[in-house]
């Protein structure tokens, strides 16, 4: 991964009338990473890719896209974006492989049309007419048309919503070869273990507002849970606990107090909040 930014957003404001859906965002998202925008319905996510790919309007702030104004709509921009909508698109009388082949051909350099099929998991449905695909198939066929112009950067609005498992796992490995394949990848959802299965970097946005970032693991820090979580059981067997930004003091402080007491501090483990811990308490309706 390097430092080149794919995307960066400055103080973004998008109002509809009088309600303000995103209220001064700021992030960006490096060359080469996945990117995650994490929360509840009706936090503004789709409302901010949207903006990013050039299909909304922003009321305020600086956003670039590939080093464009997405507002302005350049062509430019618009041959080296893959996007994937929230819902699905209206292609329905012709056959897998025409659809694919007709968005192949809008693209100054498309990729092959059967590898695209083949890396999307919709080889054997190549001559089946859309109408017939189930809503997964479907699903898959949106990435195909993000892919087949070998974008750069790719958007995913909520790519599983409504899957069954083994549909989601499909996504996550088509998801995990884009990364591969060394794309860019921004995608929204409200499923925490997709942020943290995919996703090299989160922001957690709650009504217009980014409420924290960073990576998964990493997100337990500043967000008022403590950092780290230091459990054992005492002498007469009960689980005790404390929280604390510095384990290595409190290790100490324990272990030794054990040890001039002659005892052992059993199942003695440090962990960290999970990204759930952390989602849940900073989307909790208080
Ligand atoms: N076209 C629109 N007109 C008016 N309000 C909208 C429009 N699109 C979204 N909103 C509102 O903006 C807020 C954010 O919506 P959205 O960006 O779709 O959130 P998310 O994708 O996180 O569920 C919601 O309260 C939604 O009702
Ligand atoms: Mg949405």
């Amino acid at each position: 991964m390097n430092d080149v930014q794919a995307i960066e957003v400055r103080g973004l404001r998008k109002s509809y009338g009088e309600q303000e859906a995103v209220r001064g965002i700021d992030f960006s998202v490096r060359v080469g990473e996945v990117f995650g925008l994490l929360g509840p319905n009706g936090a503004g996510k789709t409302t901010t890719v949207e903006i990013l790919e050039g299909y909304r309007d922003r009321s305020e702030g600086d956003v670039s896209v590939l080093g464009h104004d997405p507002q302005r709509r350049a062509r430019d921009l618009r041959e080296r974006v893959g996007i994937v909508l929230q819902s699905t698109g209206i292609y329905r009388h012709v056959t897998v492989r025409e659809v694919v082949t007709h968005f192949a051909g809008m693209y100054p350099h498309p990729r092959d049309v059967d590898e695209v099929i083949e890396l999307t998991g919709l080889s054997g449905r190549e001559d089946a007419r859309t109408r017939t695909l189930s809503g997964g198939q479907l699903r898959r066929l949106d990435f195909a048309l993000a892919l087949v112009g070998d974008p750069e950067l790719i958007f995913l609005d909520e790519p599983t919503t409504g899957f069954d498992p083994a549909a989601r796992r499909g996504a996550w490995e088509t998801i995990r070869s884009l990364k591969a394949l060394g794309k860019t990848v921004v995608l929204t959802t409200h499923y925490l273990d997709e942020a943290q299965a995919l996703a090299d970097r989160v922001a957690i946005i709650k009504d217009g507002r980014i409420l924290v970032e960073g990576a998964p693991t990493e997100l337990g820090a500043g967000t008022g849970a403590s950092y780290y979580r230091v459990a054992w059981r005492n002498g007469d067997g009960l689980l005790k606990q404390q929280e604390t930004d510095d384990p290595t003091t409190l290790l100490a402080e324990l272990t030794t107090a054990a040890l001039e007491r002659g005892e052992k501090l059993e199942s003695l483990s440090v962990t960290r909040p999970t990204l759930e811990d952390v989602y849940l308490q900073l989307t909790a309706d208080v």
